[in-house]
Formats: C-alpha cells, structure tokens, sequence
C-alpha cells in the first residue's frame, strides 16, 4: 500500500487531487453538432471546446462543413431518426419548435433556473428557446444579417469616399470598382447566400413594415407589390456586379476576396466580421461595416442556439446542463462573440473588449427593439417554417442563377412558394 508520505503531497496537490475527483465524478461526453468550420467559427466553437474540457468533460466535435447549415439539419435529421441524436446541436428559430414537438428535446428548465435565464435574455430571444413553457435551448449570440462589408484599398482606388448609403450610392461605388477592373461584389453560390442579399435589399428598397410584411407575414398583397418587383429589379442589377466564378463557392471564400483587393462589397451578416478578425484584419483599417444601402435603421437578427436532445446516461445529462450552463456564462459569450463577429445575448454584458462594428450593432438591437425594426431573418432561419423558408429560397435562387427568368416570372413564382403548407 502506497504511504501519503511517500507520494510527498503538498497542500496544492492535495487540492488539485480533490477537484479532479470531483470533475471525474461528473464527467461525461458531449457531442455537439455543429456547422462552424470557417477561420473565424472555428476558433469560435474552440473556445466552448476549451470550456467544456476545462469542466473535466470529453467534447466529441460533430462539425459538418457547409454555412448556413443545410448539411448539418440533412445528418442531424438522419441520427435522431436512427435514435442516435447528438447530445446538443446548432438549431434555431422556428426549427426548435419543430424539432421539440417531435418530443425528442430535453428540457433544460433546472440549468436555466439556477442561472436565472428569464431575467437574462431578451424576452423575444428566451420565448424562441422555449417549448410549451420550457427552456429546450440555449442561445449563444445575436448575429446582425443586414450589413455590408468592404475593402477600404479597393474603394480608395476606385475613388469611392463612404460607404454607400442608398442604392443610387451603392451602384454608383460599384460601376467605379468594376472600371478600375475589379469586382464590385463578392457572391458565392449557396441559396441562403442568395438570399442574405435578397433580404437586406427588399429591407433597403421597401422598409422594415414591407420586409415584415413580405417575408415574414407572407402576405400576397405585399409579395405581389410594386415595391416587390423593385426589390427584384435592384437584386437582379446587384447580380450583374458579381464574377462569373460565383455559384458554388462559400462564403468565407467571398470574404477572402474582399480581404484580398479583388472585390469591394459583399452583403453578409457579421459572422463575416469573424473571417476578418480571424486573418488578423483591423476593423476600420482593413475592412470596413456598415447596415446594407437603406437599412440604416432596421435591423434583421439572427440568433445562434444549441437546442439540447434527450440523452440516457447520468453522466452525459450532467455534461449537456453543464453545457448548457457554459453557453449563457460571461466567459463564452464575451470570448465566443469577441471572434465569432457577433455580439452577447446575455443582457448587460460589458462591451469594452468590443469594436465598433459590434458596438454599433449592439446600439441598434436595442433602438431597433423599442421602435420595432428589429426583424427576424428569413434567410438564416429565424422567421418562418422550415419547409416554407426552402421553398422561398429556392425560387430566389433560380432567379438570381436564371437571368431568362423575367422579374414578372420570379415574383409569380415567389408569391406561389410562399403559400407552400
Ligand atoms: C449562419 C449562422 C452563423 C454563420 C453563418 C455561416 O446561419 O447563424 O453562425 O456562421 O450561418 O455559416
């Protein structure tokens, strides 16, 4: 038998030893389906990574590469089918609420209590997590979708001075780019890419009560609206100001062309903010944020959330509400939104650490609250079912790929998608 003297144990040791027990205790796995795998969600996700194994838990890292998430929602569908669901996974908005009815979420009540979630989030955030009255998610951030992002070297020499504040001001930055031969706009080629553009503009053409009105509500007077076919029009003109190479490249990859000089402009949320930052790019000195033409005093978001699966094991229930827990911590939403682009859900949390993209964000989630600007995006899940969000994005897709299809063509067929059951 082993003496304690013989292990020559010191005060500290002896502490370590102590909490490491504890920790093993409660040990457990999490597997956590995620579609963060660009520079900037990567390093992200690490950080919750890093928490988690600090915790004394294994993090099984399901990452299924594709933005936006339409290959993750395709593989998570297919493990909790076979009964094998992960034990947290990125869902969000109206999705939660489907997936909860399906009676395969946990509920998530007695983490959310001990942390006093209610008093935490912003009521509309806290009612999208829960189902029936019960917590079956946890939010991580609050993502702005409507910005324009830019390389201030391009427009400098394009003699571009401010970003574009109207259409009229955006077209006419983007006919001098393309004359000093570089892109106006950085596109890549996946639907909800199509149409994080297509919402910023019907936002900036029409307003906040045509884009509720439109895109969220659905209804037919507004899709079948003058100020629908002039959204259509502007988001064709737009197409014309992108390369050739566009469909299928991500992105990041699109961002990395701005970065790059060779090309101005790319409408995106600010996750593209976190490629910048991943790159080792200065806000205000490499690249350059601003809300989309129009859009200056609205506001579409876009909460990420991890919605939790019911597990067997003791031990991974504790992992998933320590999880849970982690998620709504200061540590992971100052250091996860600090690279990931986005700004806390959590309320009150100090933005010191912040810059000014993210600072301005903040300030106009809370304005655009009171007045009512503040609007879910369509494209990134936030406002629609599921099945009627597909349909929407794929007839906006063909329009943006299909130049043959006429703008009377594309709203016809928008209008018929948006009646999808
Ligand atoms: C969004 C998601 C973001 C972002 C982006 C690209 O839908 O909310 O977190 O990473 O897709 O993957």
């Amino acid at each position: 038998m082993l003496k304690v003297s013989s292990l020559r144990l010191t005060g500290l040791s002896l502490a370590v030893l102590a909490m490491t027990a504890a920790v093993a205790a409660h040990a457990g796995e999490v597997e956590v389906l995620h579609y963060w795998t660009s520079g900037g969600e990567a390093k992200s996700v690490a950080e919750l990574k890093k928490i988690m194994q600090a915790k004394g838990h294994v993090w099984k890292d399901f990452a299924v590469a594709g933005g936006g998430g339409d290959n993750a929602a395709t593989l998570l569908k297919s493990r909790v089918v076979s009964g094998n669901p992960p034990a947290a996974a990125q869902i969000k908005g109206p999705a939660i609420q489907e997936w909860a009815a399906e009676g395969v979420l946990a509920n998530l009540d007695a983490v959310a209590k001990a942390e006093k979630w209610d008093s935490l989030l912003p009521k509309v955030v806290a009612d999208g997590m829960k189902y029936k009255g019960n917590y079956v998610a946890a939010p991580v951030n609050v993502h702005r979708v409507n910005f324009v992002w830019a390389n201030p070297e391009v427009l400098k020499k394009a003699g571009v001075t401010g970003m574009p504040k109207t259409y009229d001001e955006f077209f006419a930055a983007a006919d001098k780019i393309k004359k000093v031969g570089l892109i106006a706009v950085a596109h890549g080629g996946q639907n909800w890419q199509d149409f994080t553009t297509f919402e910023s503009v019907a936002l900036g053409i029409g307003g906040v009560k045509f884009y509720h009105e439109a895109l969220v509500a659905l209804d037919p007077k507004a899709l079948s609206s003058d100020t629908m076919t002039k959204t259509l029009e502007t988001f064709r003109k737009i197409k014309g100001y992108t390369d050739a190479a566009a469909p299928g490249r991500d992105w990041n990859l699109a961002t990395a062309m701005v970065m790059k000089g060779e090309a101005g402009f790319q409408f995106m949320g600010d996750w593209a903010k976190g490629e910048f930052l991943a790159a080792g790019k200065v806000p205000g000195k490499d690249f350059l944020c601003a809300a989309a033409p129009g859009t200056a005093n609205a506001y579409t978001f876009n909460v990420d959330s991890f919605a939790m699966f019911k597990l067997k094991s003791a031990d991974s229930q504790k992992a998933q509400a320590d999880l849970a827990a982690a998620i709504m911590g200061t540590e992971f939403q100052e250091v996860f939104n600090l690279n990931k682009g986005s700004i806390p859900v959590r309320l009150n949390m100090k933005l010191d650490k912040f810059d000014d993209c993210a600072k301005l964000s903040s300030k106009d989630f809370v304005e655009t609250a009171k007045t009512g600007s503040l609007q879910p995006s369509v494209a990134h899940g936030m406002a629609i079912k599921p099945a009627i969000e597909g349909a929407i994005k794929d007839v906006v897709s063909q329009f943006w790929n299909d130049d043959k299809i006429s703008v009377a063509e594309g709203q016809k067929r928008l209008i018929a998608a948006a009646a999808t059951k």
